[in-house]
C-alpha cells in the first residue's frame, strides 16, 4: 500500500489574495463544491477575520461542506483571529484551524521586531490556545490545528528546527513549510524537509506539509522535492492562482504524482477528470485566463501540432501523450452532438465532460446550444464549456445587458447605444461616442453605470476552431488602486468585449476587493 498525500487547497484563501481575484460568498459556494468533488482533502476556506464577508463565506462553507471534505480557517497568532476562526468554522463537522507566525530573521528583525524566545512562546501559546478553543465541542478529543513558520526557506535550519519541535508540543497535527517568497530550489527544499525529518525529535507526531510560492517558477518542482524528503501534504491552488507568481498549481503536483507514481510511490484522492471543468471554472469567476500551454488545463496541453507527432499518436498515442486526455477531463476540440440529438444526448454528454449542472441552469444552457447551432456549423467542447461559464459562472450583477448597438467604419464617428437593467428592475438607456465601437461601448457603459475605471488589460481569443468560433475577451480594469477581472463569451466579439467589462464593472458596484485585512501584510 502506498501512502496517501493530503492535498490541501488554498484556492479561496491564497489565491483569492491575488489582485483581482476576489470572489463573492456565491461564488466562493460554487467553488467549494467543486473542491468537494474533485476529493480535496482540506479547504482552506479563507481568512475569517479579514472581513465580514470573508467570515461569512467560511462559515457557509464549513456548515455545508464540512461533512465531506475539513474545512479550515486561516488566522494570526492572535487570540481575536482564533476566535474569529473558531466562530466561522465551529460547526463544521471536520474542521482545522491553521496559524502562522514568521520566522525567518528578516521578518523578525524588519516585521514583527520580536527575539527567537519570543516567537517560541508564542508559537506554543497560540497552538495550545487554538487547541483548547477547539476543544470546547466534546466531539473533539483530537483538535486539528496547522502551524506555519512563516518564511519557513528562509529561516535558520537550527531556529526552524526548534520552532517545529515547540508546535508540536503544543499539539499542532500538521506543520506546514511555507517557502512564502518563492525562494526555494528543489534541491534545497528538499534539505529543509530532510533536516527537520531528521532533527526534530517529535517530528512523526504530526504531517509536515509544504506551501511554494512561485516566484522562480519552482513552486510545483520544490513542492514535490518536499514529498520525496517526506512531507505528506502539499498547500496548492487550482491554475496556481495566488499572489505575484502564484501558488503550486494543484493539476500540476496532482497528476505529477498520478503520472510518476512509479517514481514518488504515493497516491492522492483527487478525482482527477473533474480538473479541467474546475480550472474552466476558477478562472471564470475570477477572470483570471489561463496561459494557453499551462500544463495539464491548458487549451494546447494535449494538441499536437507536429507532423511527426500525429504520424506517431496515430500508431500509438503513447508515443508523445505521458497522460491520457480523459483522465484530466480535457475537452480539447472534439466535436459534440448537432442541435438534433436532443436534450437527453446532450445531458449524457456534458455529464460526460465533467458538469451535472440543476434542471434550470441546464435549461439555460441548452437553451443557448440550441441557438448557437444555428449562428456555428461546428459547436466543440470547448464551446460547449463557454456557454457553461457564461450562463452560470457570472458573479454579482448589478447591470444585465438588456441590447446593444455599435455603429462604426472608416469616416466615421463610432458610437454606441447600451440599454442595462438595474437589479433595482429600472431600465436604463443611453449613447457614447468612442475611438472604436469597443471603446464606444466602454464608455457607454461607464456612463451608466457610473463607474469608470482605468482599463488596464484587453485580450481576445477563439474559444475553438472557424472563423464562426465563439470569441473570448478578458479585461483587467483598475478601480482606485484595486484591479478587477471580466470575461466575456459570443460569437460577436464586440457583445464578448461588452460583457466582458460589464462583469468587472459589476464587481465593482458588488463592493468586491473592497479593503479587507491582508494575513501576511503587517504584523
Ligand atoms: O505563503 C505563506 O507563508 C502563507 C502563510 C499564511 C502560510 O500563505
Ligand atoms: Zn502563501
Amino acid at each position: 500500500m502506498s501512502d496517501f498525500i493530503t492535498i490541501f487547497d488554498t484556492t479561496l484563501r491564497d489565491g483569492e489574495q491575488s489582485p483581482g481575484c476576489s470572489m463573492d460568498t456565491e461564488q466562493k459556494l460554487e467553488v467549494a463544491k467543486a473542491l468537494v468533488e474533485l476529493g480535496v482533502d482540506v479547504i482552506e476556506a479563507g481568512f475569517p477575520i479579514a472581513s465580514p464577508g470573508d467570515f461569512d463565506a467560511v462559515q457557509k462553507i464549513a456548515r455545508k461542506y464540512g461533512d465531506q471534505s475539513t474545512i479550515c480557517g486561516l488566522a494570526r497568532c492572535r487570540t481575536e483571529d482564533i476566535d474569529r476562526a473558531w466562530e466561522a468554522l465551529k460547526d463544521a463537522q471536520n474542521v482545522r484551524i491553521h496559524i502562522f507566525l514568521a520566522t525567518s530573521p528578516i521578518h523578525r528583525q524588519f516585521k514583527l521586531k520580536m527575539a527567537e524566545e519570543e516567537i517560541i512562546r508564542k508559537t506554543v501559546d497560540m497552538v495550545r490556545y487554538t487547541a483548547d478553543r477547539m476543544s470546547e465541542r466534546s466531539d473533539i478529543t483530537r483538535p486539528n490545528v496547522e502551524f506555519s513558520p512563516e518564511d519557513a526557506a528562509r529561516t535558520e535550519l537550527d531556529f526552524l528546527c526548534r520552532v517545529v519541535e515547540s508546535a508540536i508540543d503544543a499539539g499542532a497535527t500538521t506543520v506546514n513549510i511555507p517557502d512564502t517568497v518563492g525562494y526555494a530550489t528543489p534541491n534545497h527544499f528538499y534539505k529543509v524537509i530532510s533536516y527537520l525529518k531528521k532533527n526534530v525529535p517529535n517530528i512523526e507526531r504530526a504531517v509536515l506539509s509544504t506551501h511554494c510560492h512561485n516566484d522562480l517558477g519552482l513552486a510545483v518542482a520544490n513542492s514535490l522535492a518536499g514529498v520525496e524528503a517526506g512531507a505528506r501534504q502539499i498547500e496548492c491552488t487550482i491554475n496556481g492562482l495566488g499572489e505575484r507568481a502564484g501558488n503550486a498549481a494543484l493539476e500540476e503536483v496532482v497528476m505529477a504524482l498520478k503520472t510518476r507514481q512509479d517514481y514518488f510511490g504515493v497516491d492522492t484522492r483527487i478525482n482527477t477528470p473533474k480538473l479541467c471543468p474546475i480550472s474552466r471554472l476558477v478562472s471564470s469567476t475570477t477572470g483570471m485566463r489561463v496561459q494557453r500551454n499551462k500544463a495539464i488545463v491548458g487549451q494546447n496541453a494535449f494538441a499536437h501540432e507536429a507532423g511527426i507527432h500525429q504520424h506517431g499518436m496515430l500508431q500509438n498515442r503513447t508515443t508523445y501523450e505521458i497522460m491520457r486526455p480523459e483522465d484530466v477531463g480535457y475537452t480539447g476540440q472534439n466535436m459534440v452532438l448537432g442541435k438534433h440529438s436532443g436534450r437527453h444526448a446532450f445531458r449524457d454528454h456534458l455529464k460526460r465532460i465533467g458538469y451535472e449542472l440543476t434542471d434550470e441552469d441546464f435549461q439555460r444552457v441548452f437553451d443557448d446550444f440550441i441557438a448557437l447551432c444555428d449562428r456555428k456549423k461546428d459547436v466543440y467542447d470547448a464551446d460547449i464549456a463557454a456557454l457553461i461559464d457564461k450562463q452560470i459562472h457570472h458573479g454579482p450583477e448589478t447591470w444585465k445587458l438588456v441590447s446593444f448597438h455599435t455603429f462604426g467604419g472608416t469616416g466615421t464617428i463610432p458610437t454606441a447605444t447600451v440599454e442595462l437593467q438595474h437589479l433595482d428592475g429600472k431600465k436604463v438607456k443611453d449613447a457614447a461616442p468612442g475611438d472604436g465601437p469597443v471603446d464606444a461601448l466602454f464608455r457607454c457603459l461607464d456612463r451608466i453605470t457610473h463607474i469608470t475605471p482605468t482599463l488596464e488589460d484587453y485580450s481576445v481569443r477563439g474559444v475553438s476552431s472557424g472563423t464562426d468560433a465563439l470569441g473570448e475577451v478578458t479585461v483587467e480594469v483598475e478601480q482606485q488602486g484595486r484591479t478587477y477581472h471580466g470575461k466575456g463569451v459570443s460569437t460577436d466579439i464586440i457583445e464578448a468585449s461588452g460583457l466582458a467589462y460589464l462583469q468587472a464593472l459589476n464587481k465593482i458596484a458588488a463592493g468586491l476587493g473592497a479593503a479587507t485585512i491582508h494575513p501576511q501584510h503587517g504584523v
